[in-house]
């Protein structure tokens, strides 16, 4: 019933559309990639917020405001759906965003419950920004998804700037990520939810501290197998051809190009779009 009304609201959506995708900036880029991976025929326009970046430590009412332009903006560029890959747009604006445009929406919270409880774990760590920890909407996905599993959140701010500096195999990474997740490890959590774009980039040194008996879920990664069904239900799956990418920044584009090259591994073009044009 309601993937009719889905159907009927964008039954002038094509195939052929590209695929809107948006974040605070550069972490984003995760989401993209794993995107890209599983679905290399579309076509993507990819957003980072990069004038308002970090939405983690922002107000709900910036996080909203800036996250409805933004979808509006990528609305203009006729897209076929949108991809929410920021963990605090999605913790918090979503609804909004949702009522706010005709396309179909995916955010990046529920994907990651939903695989969390269909692996059967019960003792869930949630590790984000702030914004995201204080939310509670991933505690309260997992205990929508699961009455029995318990859910232990932190926010790891720390994350986002090491990452961004690129000190992705440093000690003080390794330090830090300590000092932050020893609280889920004494509550003996069984998984961990990569809340947060930029973290599956340390994916390695969070597992080392966690051990290997802890499993890390990749929200976005869930979040991009989830979409590619729900492309698929809507009958807007591209399926042919070798689909283009297109990156949108609000601010200067050098930092995020230099640092896409290490999120991405190779170069890409990047265009500032003024404010003025979201309007
Ligand atoms: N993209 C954000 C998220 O996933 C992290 C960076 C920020 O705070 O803006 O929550």
């Amino acid at each position: 019933m309601q993937k009719k009304s889905i159907i009927q609201k964008n039954s002038g959506l094509k195939a052929e559309c590209p695929i809107g995708i948006f974040d605070s900036g550069i972490g984003g880029l995760t989401v993209f990639k794993a995107l890209r991976k599983l679905m290399p025929q579309e076509n993507m326009i990819y957003f980072g917020d990069t004038a308002h970046l970090p939405y983690g430590s922002k107000s709900r009412a910036s996080i909203i405001q800036f996250s409805v332009e933004i979808a509006h903006f990528l609305c203009q560029q006729k897209i076929k759906a949108l991809v929410v890959a920021c963990n605090t747009s999605s913790a918090v604006a979503l609804s909004a965003i949702k009522k706010a445009v005709s396309v179909p929406v995916e955010g990046v919270i529920v994907p990651g419950a939903r695989a969390c409880v269909r692996r059967g774990f019960r003792r869930i760590g949630v590790i984000g920004t702030e914004g995201t920890v204080r939310s509670g909407a991933y505690a309260a996905e997992i205990k929508r998804f699961s009455s029995q599993a318990r859910v232990f959140e932190v926010a790891c701010p720390l994350f986002v700037p090491l990452v961004e500096e690129g000190w992705w195999k440093y000690g003080v990474t390794e330090e830090v990520a300590r000092i932050y997740l020893k609280p889920l490890q004494k509550a003996r959590v069984d998984s961990l939810v990569l809340g947060c774009t930029h973290y599956p980039v340390i994916k390695p040194v969070i597992s080392r501290v966690m051990g290997n008996n802890v499993s890390l879920i990749d929200s976005g990664e869930q979040t991009a197998q989830e979409f590619e069904k729900t492309l698929e239900s809507l009958n807007l799956r591209k399926r042919s051809g070798r689909g283009w990418s297109r990156f949108y920044v609000s601010d200067d584009p050098e930092r995020f190009l230099r640092l896409s090259r290490r999120f991405l591994g190779s170069s890409i073009l990047v265009k500032r779009v003024l404010k003025k044009n979201f309007e």
